[in-house]
């Protein structure tokens, strides 16, 4: 018994310094001046309060989405916070052969790349109703599109020994009904980085890459989707996504969670999880 008790005594103290050592803050905001930022999907949402995050610590800042009248206003207030140079790209990120002119604006405008961070997503609440072509798009957008831009942003970014943050979600571990085609891309985003990542440890490319596994999160997209606004109150803030964004890539971190006991926990019990759903469906008929 006394034996027991002391392997549970060890257990806690190895969890307690895991805990200790993943949360320390080794950020440092003056290693951000001056830097050369991409933000995706940065006409709203977690991405704007991204391109501020970095603004506000004087990068250089070029941001994308489709819309370039938000894109305007993002770069205008990008400026006002004290960013040292701020530029947008309107793009589609469904059509792949158009994404790489996302990384021939960086070179043109920014000269090179420290940071490109990946965010743009097609998020949807709805049940499968078989639409090949819609998933085909979703994952153009949700995965395809990430998979070129870190491709070909990657000369630049080891030239600067600089970062890639990819912007995931706990959907990329567990799922849901209704979030099937989401979750589907989030997964394949999670599969391909991490191998990505052990490939340019094994070539030693000093490009660092930062897997984010956001849970559900307050934008006013989610808040149109998720009508039940009494639930939010547990939920993660967006400028405090984006400053969780910005420190585990510049640490360069290898996975980062947030808010950080909906997102882990998920993980933690990942096997658990995906038995306890079919269990649940099952207990609803
Ligand atoms: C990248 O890292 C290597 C090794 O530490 C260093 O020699 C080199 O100067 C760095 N390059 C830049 C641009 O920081
Ligand atoms: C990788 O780049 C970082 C700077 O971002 C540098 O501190 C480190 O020494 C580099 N590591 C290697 C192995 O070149």
């Amino acid at each position: 018994m006394g034996k027991f008790w002391n392997i549970v005594g060890l257990l806690i103290v190895f969890i307690a310094m895991y805990i200790a050592y993943t949360s320390r803050d080794t950020f440092d905001p003056e290693s951000i001046r001056g830097k050369r930022v991409i933000v995706t999907g940065a006409s709203t949402g977690i991405g704007e309060k991204v391109a501020y995050q970095y603004a506000k610590l004087g990068a250089n800042i070029l941001v994308t989405a489709r819309r370039e009248n938000r894109l305007k206003q993002v770069v205008k207030k990008c400026l006002d916070l004290g960013a040292q140079s701020a530029h947008y790209i309107s793009l589609d990120m469904q059509v792949i052969d158009e994404t790489g002119e996302l990384i021939t604006e960086a070179e043109k405008t920014l000269g090179g790349l420290d940071y490109l961070v990946l965010n743009h997503a097609l998020y949807n609440v709805e049940l499968w109703d078989g639409d090949i072509e819609g998933l085909q798009a979703l994952m153009n957008i949700n995965f395809f599109s990430y998979a070129n831009l870190a491709t070909k942003a990657l000369p630049m970014l080891s030239k600067s020994n600089g970062s890639i943050a990819v912007v995931s979600s706990f959907a990329g571990l567990v799922t849901i009904p209704s979030m099937t085609t989401y979750s589907a891309s989030k997964h394949a985003l999670n599969g391909f980085f991490e191998g990505f990542r052990l490939e340019l440890n094994y070539k030693n490319i000093n490009v660092s890459i930062t897997l984010l596994l956001l849970g559900v999160v307050t934008t006013d997209h989610a808040i149109e989707l998720i009508q039940d606004r009494e639930m939010f109150a547990k939920y993660g803030d967006p400028d405090e996504a984006a400053t969780c964004i910005m420190k585990a890539t510049s640490s360069k971190q290898t996975w980062a969670y947030y808010p950080w006991v909906a997102a882990r926990i998920p993980e933690i019990i990942h096997t658990i999880s995906r038995d306890l759903c079919d269990v649940m469906m099952r207990l609803k008929n």
